[in-house]
């Protein structure tokens, strides 16, 4: 498997798809997966997300990183950790996460990641042994340091393995930034636009969360328009 980071092209769509957006919308999908929620329907739109609601579903929806009024909650990880969802299906529209989802589904394998589950989802690629595209979803499909850490983390792990090694440049980019933040994820960012946009919002707490690698096993995947436990 060859890692490269967005923009792609499907020249082969039996590859894997990893959907990254760590600040917040894949933290948040694995933390809800984590705790219980059985499937996240993700919706690119607005719209779509009130049609869900009418007919009674439980909808989160967040822009500019705040809560979207008359909906059930937004985008934060920790929304899930008390487990008030557990048992049930959600729906789900963020400002990139969940776009950058919909623009990944003609792949055959897409699988969501973030530090809360990079070594599973290292695993997961490497037993899979496809193709991989690392989809940094950014901000409003603008480059974000965050995401491109992330896809440095997975090809730094998958590297050491890689049989017919054929990183593109993308890739090696996002690997080097990688070795120099991994030591303090939390102060290389200190600077980054999405981590500013969130702190001064008082979500340090996300902040956090999002970048604590390795809480959870589980390797949340897009099966018929629904991310399931894969
Ligand atoms: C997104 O999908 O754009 C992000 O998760 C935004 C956010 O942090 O709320």
């Amino acid at each position: 498997f060859s890692p490269a980071l967005f923009p792609v092209y499907f020249q082969d769509k039996n590859c894997a798809v990893v959907v990254i957006d760590v600040f917040r919308a894949t933290s948040a999908i694995c933390s809800a997966i984590d705790n219980g929620v059985t499937g996240v329907i993700p919706v690119a739109t607005i719209d779509e997300a009130y049609e869900y609601k009418e007919k009674g579903f439980l909808v989160g929806a967040e822009r500019q990183a705040e809560v979207v009024e008359g909906f059930d909650f937004g985008n934060s990880p920790i929304t899930f950790k008390s487990g008030k969802f557990s048992g049930q299906d959600i729906v789900l529209t963020t400002t990139n996460g969940t776009k950058a989802v919909e623009l990944a589904k003609e792949a055959s394998n897409v699988v969501i990641g973030s530090f809360a589950n990079l070594d599973a989802v290292c695993k997961y690629l490497e037993r899979l042994d496809k193709d991989v595209i690392l989809f940094c979803a950014g901000w409003k499909d603008r480059f974000n340091l965050e995401d491109t850490l992330f896809a440095g983390a997975v090809v730094e792990k998958l590297a050491e393995n890689l049989r017919f090694a054929d990183l593109q440049d993308s890739a090696i980019a996002s690997k080097d930034l990688y070795l120099k933040a991994k030591d303090d994820l939390f102060g290389f960012l200190s600077e980054s636009s999405h981590r500013k946009r969130l702190s001064k919002l008082n979500l340090e707490e996300d902040i956090l969360y999002c970048l604590k690698l390795n809480q959870s096993k589980n390797v949340p995947v897009l099966l018929n328009g629904k991310i399931v436990k894969g």
